[in-house]
């Protein structure tokens, strides 16, 4: 979609759809929406006199003017007043746009919501405008060959008539198209078929990226694995007849400075292996690269804000399969750094591709290392798809990724750390077992990925119950998520001098 930013009046601006907005318990809409509501002889005003609407969060009401340079107008509810955000500007931008597009609209204009009004940052504001707008519009297209094509192009006005604050809109908008293109890019890899978003697949993906963005690439193959001694990753591998590939996408934006890793869990496929899952709930399973996909969409977008730090961005990718050379439960491995592990579950394999890939990113320099996995059901027994998981053993980096979270919508909660949790995982016959107990799933998953950490800062973010979702409110789009790529943006931009 194509977002522009136009210095005029709403009232002035061609296009299909006029978008404006309203908090709830207002008698008397101001600014661009009394503006609007004057030219339609008070209609949205009669609206609320009439009970019809009220404001409330993410309600929306479309009018059709007889005698207006516009089709329709849509009115969205910002809520209450006290509680209004940005994460409120981009839900309620997401739900404004879906109105908007719906039918033969081309053209929508849009003002910039909470700027005005709602006194917020107008760069944050244009930002969360069109980073809503763009999450919303974002939909996966499907293999169907037959379907005729309903694609169709919207254009985005971003309508702002103070000549004084275009260069704020203009630097938001800019920003806001960014972020939701890189979580549209983790979206479009979790919601591609297993048969197709193949571990091969995925470092083309990041080969694309490379030469998109100027980015360094390295793919290793399984034989640079197998001279590496990265057991845990190949041991996951053999089941499977896809190649593995461990990606590093490179971004040097301080030359000498400290090193960011990003280290996201690429399984393609997670049939559990031998320790095979229910069939029921096993489609989704495509979604375990999800915390990868985070990673690529992070890795293009920092390339383009250009913060001034340096960021690894590392993906380990397989499938993880049961058959013949598969991987069994007692088989025991041994990791790049030369701790073994033992195979309690074949399905707890996230944690065995995470343990080589951390101590990579370490050993190519990096200092805080953030893994991002969908790595256990447990962590959404415990949270739910409200918050996702974090695990830490560094408060400030914790702090970080929460901080970074609050700014983009994205929740984590961080789970209690303590050296009880790491004896659940001890093994008579290896250094540790890749399963501990089974109360503390989330915890104990996590804190088995730091044990292969030497001294680099640590924070791990489960994001197995928030990657993909059924709902639709909003900018949630049935399908992948694309969560946790915007809050690894945020945060090497947060970390960055
Ligand atoms: N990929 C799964 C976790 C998962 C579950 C993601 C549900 C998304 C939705 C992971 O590899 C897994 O199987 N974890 C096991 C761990 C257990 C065997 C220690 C789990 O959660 O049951
Ligand atoms: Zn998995
Ligand atoms: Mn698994």
């Amino acid at each position: 979609m194509r977002v522009q930013v136009v210095q005029q009046d709403l009232l002035q601006t061609q296009a299909d759809a006029w978008i404006v907005n309203l908090f709830q318990g207002v008698t008397k809409p101001a600014g661009a929406t009394g503006a609007v509501d004057q030219a339609l002889d008070g209609q949205i005003s009669r609206l609320i006199e009439n009970g019809e609407f009220s404001g409330k969060l993410l309600e929306t009401v479309v009018l059709y003017p007889a005698n207006l340079a516009v089709g329709k107008v849509i009115v969205v509810g910002l809520g209450e007043a006290d509680k209004f955000d940005l994460e409120r500007v981009r839900q309620v931008a997401g739900a404004a746009y879906k109105v908007a597009a719906r039918g033969r609209t081309r053209q929508i204009a849009t003002i910039v919501h909470g700027a005005g009004i709602g006194g917020l940052c107008p760069v944050a504001c244009a930002q969360a405008t069109v980073e809503g707008s763009l999450l919303a519009a974002y939909k996966y297209k499907g293999k169907k060959p037959n379907a005729k094509d309903e694609d169709k192009f919207v254009e985005l006005l971003v309508v702002e008539h103070k000549p004084e604050k275009i260069a704020a809109v203009e630097r938001g908008v800019k920003r806001g198209q960014i972020m939701a293109q890189a979580a549209n890019l983790a979206r479009e890899l979790v919601n591609t078929p297993a048969n197709l978003m193949t571990p091969t697949h995925m470092a083309a993906v990041a080969e694309q990226v490379a030469q998109e963005t100027g980015l360094e690439l390295e793919v290793l193959e399984k034989e640079d694995m197998e001279r590496l001694g990265m057991g845990c990753l190949l041991g996951v591998a053999q089941g499977s007849a896809q190649p593995p590939k461990l990606i590093t996408l490179r971004y040097e934006g301080n030359p000498g400075g400290e090193t960011l890793a990003l280290v996201g869990k690429g399984i393609t496929f997670d049939s559990g292996g031998i320790s095979l899952k229910a069939s029921a709930g096993m489609p989704n399973m495509k979604t375990d690269m999800a915390g990868g996909a985070a990673v690529l969409g992070a890795m293009k977008a920092i390339a383009q804000l250009k913060p001034k730090i340096n960021v690894l961005g590392v993906v380990p990718c397989t499938e993880n399969l049961p058959s013949g050379t598969a991987l069994k439960p007692s088989d025991v491995l041994q990791a790049m750094t030369g701790q073994t592990i033992e195979i309690g579950s074949t399905d707890a394999e996230g944690r065995l591709i995470l343990a080589d890939a951390v101590a990579y990113a370490e050993s190519k320099g990096a200092s805080k290392i953030v893994d991002v996995a969908t790595l256990t059901g447990a962590c959404g027994v415990a949270l739910g798809d409200v918050y996702a998981g974090l695990v830490s053993t560094n408060d400030e980096l914790a702090e970080a990724v929460i901080a970074a979270g609050s700014q983009t919508g994205e929740r984590f909660w961080r789970l209690p750390v303590h050296d009880l949790y790491r004896e659940t995982y001890k093994s008579d016959v290896a250094d540790l077992r890749n399963g501990g107990a089974r109360g503390g799933g989330a915890i104990t998953g996590g804190l088995i990925i730091s044990e292969f950490i030497k001294e680099a800062a640590w924070a791990h973010l489960d994001i197995a119950a928030m990657a993909r979702t059924d709902n639709s409110k909003g900018y949630s789009v049935k399908g992948g998520t694309g969560f946790a790529t915007r809050t690894l943006i945020q945060l090497a931009e947060n970390l960055a001098e």
